[in-house]
Order: C-alpha cells, then structure tokens, then sequence
C-alpha cells in the first residue's frame, strides 16, 4: 500500500504559463469574488456561535469543466485573457495527467493505458478545475478553510500558492503540512484510483487551515472518470495477489459514487465503499424453462 502526495517541479508546464495562470486568478477575485466574500465573511463572523463551523469551509470557489463538454465561455465575469490563459493550462494539465496514470500503471505492472481506459465511459473522461481563494480568517481556530476530505475522483493536480500555506495531508494519524513551493505542482489521489488499485494507492485526506495573514490561491484540477464508467479493480492485481473476496473493493458506475460522495464528502471513506458493495448488482442465474 502507497499513500501517494507528491510534489513535483519538472512537470513540463512552462512556468510563464503558471505565472500567468496565477496573475489573472488573483485579478480575477479581487475584481469579481471579493466583495461577495466580504460579505459572506462579516455575515458569518457576525452570526458567530449560531454557526456551525462544521457546516462551513472558509473559501471562495468558482468551478471550470474542460470534459467532456468544456464550459469555460459559459462562466460569467471571466474576460478572455483569463479564458484563455486556462484554456491552455487545462491542455498541459491534462497531458500530465494522462502521463502520470501511465507511471502508475508501470509502477502496478498494468498494462499501458489502462487507468486512462478504466476511466472512459461513453463521453470520455471528465476533466474540471476548483479555482479557490482562501482568503484570511481572523478565527482559525473556528473555520477550517476546507474541512478534511478524501477527493473523490482519480488524479488531482494542484497548483498552490508560493506565499500562503494551509494545505495539511494525514499521514498516520498527524496533520502534515505540504509547504508551497514556487512553480510545482501537488499531485493526489483520489477515491477511485484506490478502488481501480484495490488499494495499492490510497486517497489521502487532507484539509485546508485558515490563516489569519495573506490571501490563499488553490487552483485544483480533477482528472476524473466519466459519469458512465464502470469503475472496479484491475483483475490482474487481484488475481496476481491471491486478494481474498472480503478484501475486494467494489464495482459500480461512477456517477452512483458521486451521488453518495456529495453528501457524505467530509465523512470518512471506508462506509462509502462499503455502501457501494452492498449495491453491487447479484447477477442470477437465468431461469430454467419448465413447459
Ligand atoms: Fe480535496
């Protein structure tokens, strides 16, 4: 079993690219998420202890789908540099994407293209990007910026702030931070590569702390299975191992996953893979005919 974080900087994006990315994401929340926030905020702080803190993540998102169907000249507010500018970023994330899966499936003795295989459906894979800005919480004791969760999909590439830090991986048991570093980008693992994996990778949970100082840019992007696809561990890894029954992960569609996963994100994973083998289909025999 691998629990897999990693940070890397020679990923091959070019790092005027990123600069540019990151410049017109802040202009952007300063022209068009700001005020909003502001407001959210001194509503919230205001309320105070009439607040559930364990209902609220202290952020301001804004979300792009690139796949199947891209969505990015639907956003309002966005002008066209900025389009662009992730237009062209998505492209590059993709590509690395598609070449990480196929390290992993080097590193689990699959063959090539099989984890980009396991998450075609009909359309494709999905493929979207979380724009976040964690901006300063005078209480952080009281709000997380995100409360701890397990990503639900299958590789996540983040490009993180190089100032503000917050970011925090669960690794047994203690919180550890994953410091910024100009120009890299954080890679994670999300639900349905553990269970195409059986396990050999684990998502990992992790959570984002509010800070009092600076504001966080958190520009995350899912690489992700299409709605349709039937999601279940590689047989040759079972096989290979001798995994015993009780230890196989389920199989379902994914958009059954996610439907589950929207109401149970900041709860622990493991019940929500159990929940989903107990409704993996019993394939009955065919009736015998009687006259
Ligand atoms: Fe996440």
């Amino acid at each position: 079993m691998e629990v897999l974080k990693m940070l890397i900087l020679n990923h091959g994006i070019s790092y005027e690219l990123m600069d540019k990315v990151e410049r017109c994401t802040k202009d952007h929340y300063r022209k068009c998420m700001e005020q909003k926030f502001t407001e959210f905020a001194s509503k919230t702080l205001e309320e105070g202890t009439k607040i559930d803190a364990n209902d609220l993540d202290w952020e301001s998102t804004f979300f792009l789908r690139h796949l199947p169907v891209s969505n990015l000249y639907e956003i309002p507010d966005l002008n066209d540099d900025y389009r662009n500018t992730m237009k062209e970023f998505a492209t590059e994330l993709e590509k690395l994407a598609e070449l990480l899966l196929d390290l992993l499936c080097e590193n689990l003795g699959l063959e090539k293209g099989y984890l980009k295989k396991a998450f075609c459906g009909a359309k494709g894979p999905t493929f979207g990007t979380k724009v976040s800005n964690y901006p300063p919480c005078p209480h952080p004791e009281l709000f997380k910026g995100l409360r701890a969760h397990t990503d639900a999909g299958g590789l996540i590439l983040l490009f993180q702030d190089d100032r503000v830090s917050g970011l925090q991986l669960l690794k047994d048991g203690q919180w550890v931070d994953v410091p910024p570093m100009r120009h890299s980008i954080v890679i994670n693992i999300g639900d349905q590569l553990e269970v195409i994996t059986n396990g050999k990778y684990k998502s990992v949970v992790h959570r984002v702390v509010s800070q009092t100082d600076g504001n966080r840019m958190s520009i995350a992007s899912f690489y992700n299975p299409g709605s349709d696809a039937v999601i279940f561990p590689a047989p040759t890894l079972i096989e290979k191992e001798e995994v015993e029954q009780s230890e196989v992960y389920p199989k379902f569609v994914f958009e059954d996953y996610m439907k589950l996963y929207i109401r149970q994100k900041f709860q622990e994973k493991e019940p929500r893979f159990v929940a989903m083998k107990a409704m993996e289909t019993i394939t009955l025999p065919a009736p015998i005919a009687t006259s």
